[in-house]
């Protein structure tokens, strides 16, 4: 698949999330359900009861792998960039944490999950926060500005994540910090999921090996580059996702478990210092 067509099945793949979620959480829907389903996996992940109840309803779609908020030890007056935020929700957790004089910035490429994190932030009169469209190979953010970039189930969907990581890089302050959940292969996916456009979208077929992520963490420029959580990604959990239940919900129970153990969900932590700096 060319990047470009990669960036579109995503794009849409999400853009139906974005839009189906918020029909669906219509007062006269059975909507509960997907709040209540998206709260659970939330949990899951690592959201604490408090996570949840002080995020804006609607911000949660249970779309992440971990809860990198949690180990950020965000401060007052900090600047955050979230990669990849669609509704908003580590915005919205990170946003309480940096206070009136900080400030989130959450960047996303499907205009549909930006309008709705728009709409939130917007609804809640949430003032410290600015929701923008773009893509995170090319961060519409300045240089040297932020203390702290987070993303969370985003860079195993973009085809180059290389490009990812050096612009995180550059955007950070000297002495900024990394702070990524996402998926990681163990070992090879079995070819059907390796071909399945779903599987991608859905956070699975585009993961990297493990020492490979972090090989490219360092490459960009990155110090004490260090995973500071490791969970198997058992398939059941990664079809909490509503796109990778879509790839997988023709799998006969031997290709099941042929995918059991290939995956992983990793919460990485790394440091910029400025001499190690990639022009
Ligand atoms: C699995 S969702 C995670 C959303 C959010 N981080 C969360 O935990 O709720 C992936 C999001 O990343 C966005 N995305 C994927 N690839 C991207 C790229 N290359 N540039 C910008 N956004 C991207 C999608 O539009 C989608 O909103």
């Amino acid at each position: 698949m060319s990047e470009e067509k990669i960036r579109m099945n995503v794009r849409e793949g999400y853009a139906k999330v974005a839009l189906q979620q918020r029909s669906c959480c219509g007062p006269s829907s059975s909507c509960c359900g997907s709040a209540k389903t998206a709260d659970t996996i939330a949990q899951k992940v690592g959201y604490s009861n408090e996570d949840l109840a002080a995020s804006p309803e609607g911000a949660n779609l249970g779309l992440g792998c971990g809860n990198p908020v949690a180990i950020a030890s965000l401060s007052l007056g900090e600047t955050v960039l979230d990669l990849g935020a669609g509704p908003g929700f580590d915005c919205f957790l990170a946003a309480r944490r940096v206070g009136e004089t900080g400030k989130v910035i959450g960047v996303d490429m499907t205009p549909e999950m930006v309008a709705r994190a728009r709409e939130t932030a917007r609804k809640g009169d949430i003032r410290n926060i600015e929701f923008r469209l773009g893509e995170i190979e090319h961060l519409p953010v300045a240089d040297n500005s932020v203390d702290v970039v987070l993303s969370n189930c985003v860079i195993n969907l973009s085809p180059d994540k290389p490009q990812v990581f050096r612009e995180a890089f550059r955007v950070l302050k000297n002495g900024g910090r990394l702070i990524v959940s996402d998926t990681v292969l163990l070992k090879p996916l079995p070819e059907f999921l390796q071909q399945s456009v779903e599987a991608y979208v859905g956070c699975v077929s585009g993961a990297m090996r493990r020492q490979e992520y972090i090989d490219t963490v360092e490459a960009a420029g990155f110090e004490d580059v260090h995973i500071v959580k490791e969970t198997p990604f058992s398939l059941d959990c990664a079809l909490n996702d509503p796109m990778a239940r879509d790839a997988a919900g023709n799998l006969q129970v031997p290709e099941k478990q042929e995918v059991e153990g290939c995956l992983a969900r990793i919460l990485i932590h790394a440091i910029k210092r400025e001499k190690n700096a990639v022009r």
